[in-house]
């Protein structure tokens, strides 16, 4: 159960805090992942006065910690759960915030980074390369740092090019360690990624379950089968995923069905099996086309895969892969989130490096909001908004469906849509903190489980307030922001210890097409 108080300061600003009672509030991760949130141990701001506290349940109440999914984690063993705490770019996040005069029109032509979730998994696929490779098109981001760190701890080396700030330099000839340090894995979900080259590679491994946004219990069990299926024995203890390959010494092909189309089990089930002796199927795997980059990928350093992007994967492995040169795709979350940018404010927006096909259901939304999308050229497009911004519903869905990293963005923009919608999310069943935050901005919804209901724009209603707010996950800070462009007056963002780990240098885009977006201390911030 989650208290949820919300203050008058001594201005007289409503601000909201959220108190956790129970085992959460002990974690450490979770609590340095959601500053906003105190632990029933800590003081209350000074001098603030309660004002409409309110109980409410975590969508994923459970016994876990939702910032590790750590089950062993209870209240009675808080000391054996210690997390370190980010690194220094984050714990500066942690300090900054965004503040945005929201209500300007933005203008002009947007070049879309690489893609996160591609890059991190080829960084992880990297580890099977036994001669060095170069990555071309990797964002800026914390979590790629961070997956370079993972990498570090097992010895390989990373490094950005001197010469292109966007190319990543991988030595993985000469691993040290099959088992990446404790500290490095808890700071991104992703560094799990590693477990399948690992375990290729090395004929053992051990990975410490992972970190990443607070969204769910992201468990890691089809992960687990998918390694079980090729031939591995996998034990989880006190936290730690061992896993060595058995008596034959080598991962062997199989026939592997998943249960769910998880992408991360998809990237883990592929790279553990390029290497495996035979073939492997894998079926009813995820499409995304993440998964298409990183199989592609493989294929240019000497892997055999067919069928990436359909539900049925089929691999024959080979004894090793090389080394080369490979660059990453193009974000079709950023492309989406700058899209809802220039849709919220009502510009129009160019963009350029997209792919097309990557953006079908994110552009389909939009559309059925009343903007117009023009292509062009292969890879720009050009969104033009609507007189008024019309509503419409969002089911999250496996690609080709709507992305669930999308779902946040689109829930800020229909806030201020003519009339209502539902949002609902089916991928992860905690990922709705971002809907909190934008009442506070004056957003008429209400949420029941993982389902949001919109009241829009109505008669009585115009739309959103500049307010103080704190996102609590990568893609629901970048809602905030998003609505902080659209709102009335200043809204200041807290949370970019989220923001930066997935997005390469957000606010500086906005800015460079007009946006009113600064970055400042908190220290130095008033209320
Ligand atoms: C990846 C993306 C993330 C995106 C998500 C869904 C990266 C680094 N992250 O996350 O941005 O939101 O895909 O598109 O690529 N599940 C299990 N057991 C498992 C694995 C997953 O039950 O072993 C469940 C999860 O709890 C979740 C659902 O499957 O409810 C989808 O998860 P998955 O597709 O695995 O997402 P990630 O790979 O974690």
């Amino acid at each position: 159960m989650v208290i949820q108080h919300r203050y008058k300061s001594p201005s007289g600003k409503v601000q909201q805090a959220q108190q956790l009672e129970n085992l959460y509030a002990k974690c450490p991760l979770f609590r340095a992942r959601n500053p906003s949130i105190l632990s029933s141990r800590q003081r209350l701001p000074p001098r603030w006065k309660p004002a409409n506290c309110r109980k409410y349940t975590l969508p994923s109440a459970n016994v876990k910690c939702r910032a590790c999914a750590d089950s062993r984690f209870s209240s009675t063993s808080p000391s054996k759960h210690s997390h370190k705490p980010n690194n220094e770019e984050n714990f500066l996040s942690e300090r900054t915030m965004l503040q945005i005069h929201g209500g300007k029109r933005l203008e002009g032509e947007v070049k879309v980074s690489g893609a996160k979730n591609a890059a991190l998994a080829i960084q992880a696929g990297c580890l099977l390369c036994e001669q060095p490779m170069v990555l071309h098109n990797v964002p800026d981001l914390v979590d790629v740092a961070n997956m370079g760190e993972v990498l570090q701890s097992v010895g390989a080396s990373v490094e950005r090019d001197g010469h292109d700030s966007n190319s990543l330099v991988l030595n993985c000839s000469e691993l040290t360690s099959s088992s990446p340090s404790l500290e490095s894995v808890v700071k991104l979900r992703a560094s799990f990624l590693v477990i399948g080259p690992l375990l290729a590679r090395n004929g053992e491994t051990s990975v410490p379950l992972p970190g990443g946004c607070a969204i769910g219990a992201r468990p890691v069990n089809l992960h687990i089968r998918g390694l079980e299926a090729l031939g591995a024995k996998v034990e989880v203890k006190d936290g730690v995923v061992h896993a060595t390959v058995g008596p034959e010494g080598t991962l062997r092909g199989s026939r592997v069905y998943l249960e769910y189309p998880s992408v991360g089990a998809t990237e883990t089930v592929i790279m553990a099996a390029v290497v495996a002796e035979g073939e492997t199927v894998i079926e009813n795997v995820a499409q995304e086309p993440e998964i298409v980059d990183l199989a592609n990928f493989l294929v240019s350093v000497g892997a055999r895969i067919r069928g990436a992007g359909t539900k049925v994967i089929t691999i024959q492995g080979v004894r090793s892969l090389h080394g080369g040169e490979y660059t990453v795709i193009p974000d079709r979350v950023e492309a989406g989130t700058l899209l809802v940018s220039a849709a919220i404010t009502y510009s129009n927006l160019w963009l350029s490096s997209i792919v097309p096909a990557h953006l079908t259901s994110i552009v389909t939304k939009l559309e059925e909001t009343g903007c117009q999308i023009k292509f062009k050229d292969d890879n720009r497009l050009e969104l033009i908004p609507p007189p008024e911004l019309l509503s419409t519903d969002i089911r999250t869905l496996p690609y080709p469906g709507f992305p669930t990293d999308m779902q946040a963005q689109f829930m800020a923009l229909l806030t201020v849509a003519k009339g209502p919608s539902v949002v609902q999310e089916t991928v992860f069943e905690g990922r709705m903190a971002h809907a909190l935050e934008l009442q506070q901005m004056g957003a008429r919804l209400s949420v029941a489980e993982s389902t949001a209901f919109l009241e829009g724009i109505q008669e009585d209603h115009g739309g959103l307030q500049g307010a103080s707010v704190a996102g609590s996950d990568l893609r629901g800070t970048a809602a905030l922001v998003l609505a902080g462009l659209a709102a009335e007056g200043i809204t200041k963002v807290q949370g970019l210890q989220h923001l930066d780990r997935g997005y390469d240098k957000l606010d500086q885009k906005l800015r460079s097409i007009g946006a009113s977006v600064e970055r400042i201390s908190m220290d130095n911030a008033k209320d």
